[in-house]
């Protein structure tokens, strides 16, 4: 089986794919990582996120690179949502995702164009949502946990910044497949999000047997 999970940034999209993955025995990849590799190779060498050339030269990063915990921070996810703009970054990062997805037993993928683009015969795909109010205070905690100061406003205004260059750039942006199931987050709490998705991949499963 198949499991896309798309949607925008601190949705829960994550939580949710990983969650999945554990209950039902399947392998898991978080695409978002491999876009925040690029960014943070792109930053490493010096070049222009914005520039197509440099963006696609930064796609040969190496795999040690996915191991850096500077690929969590607020700065390579813009950095990311700066490159994944350009098509030929996207067409070059193709191939590991769809591999990943087609492997015997199937996979959980997470990501912004999973059911429309690397796996569109996925058999469950779930478009995790949130208001930006609650995915803002959500990012807020988690950075405050992690001593960072930072400023809910700000953080609400970058949610909104990335959002809008996620769902409008022209090749393969943020929206939900025809096929998916529109799963908003924003009165749920980690655990009632996780029991739901669950819940929903099941219910699934058995209409389909
Ligand atoms: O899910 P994330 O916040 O780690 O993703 C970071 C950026 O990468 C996101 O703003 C857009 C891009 N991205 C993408 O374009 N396609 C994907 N499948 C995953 C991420």
């Amino acid at each position: 089986m198949i499991i896309a999970v798309d949607g925008p940034t601190a949705s829960g999209k994550g939580t949710i794919a990983k969650a999945l993955a554990a209950h039902f025995g399947l392998p898991h990849l978080d695409t978002g990582l491999l876009y925040r590799a690029v960014g943070r190779q792109v930053f490493l060498d010096g070049g222009d996120p914005d520039d197509g050339g440099d963006a696609l030269a930064a796609t040969s990063f190496p795999d040690s690179l996915l191991d850096d915990p500077h690929l969590r921070t607020e700065e390579t996810g813009g950095l990311a949502s700066r490159v994944s703009v350009h098509p030929a970054v996207r067409q070059a990062l193709y191939e590991r995702q769809r591999t990943f997805a087609m492997q015997d037993g199937g996979a959980v993928l997470d990501g912004r164009d999973i059911g429309t683009v690397i796996a569109p015969e996925a058999e469950v795909k779930l478009f995790v949502t949130a208001s930006v109010e609650a995915r803002g205070k959500r990012r807020f905690s988690e950075m405050r946990e992690r001593g960072l100061d930072v400023r809910l406003t700000d953080i609400e205004a970058d949610l909104a910044r990335r959002d809008a260059r996620d769902m409008n750039r022209s090749d393969a942006p943020l929206k939900p497949a025809a096929d998916a199931l529109i799963f908003d987050t924003t009165s749920f709490d980690r655990k009632e999000a996780i029991e739901a998705a669950i819940e929903a991949v099941e219910e699934h499963a058995r209409r389909a047997s």
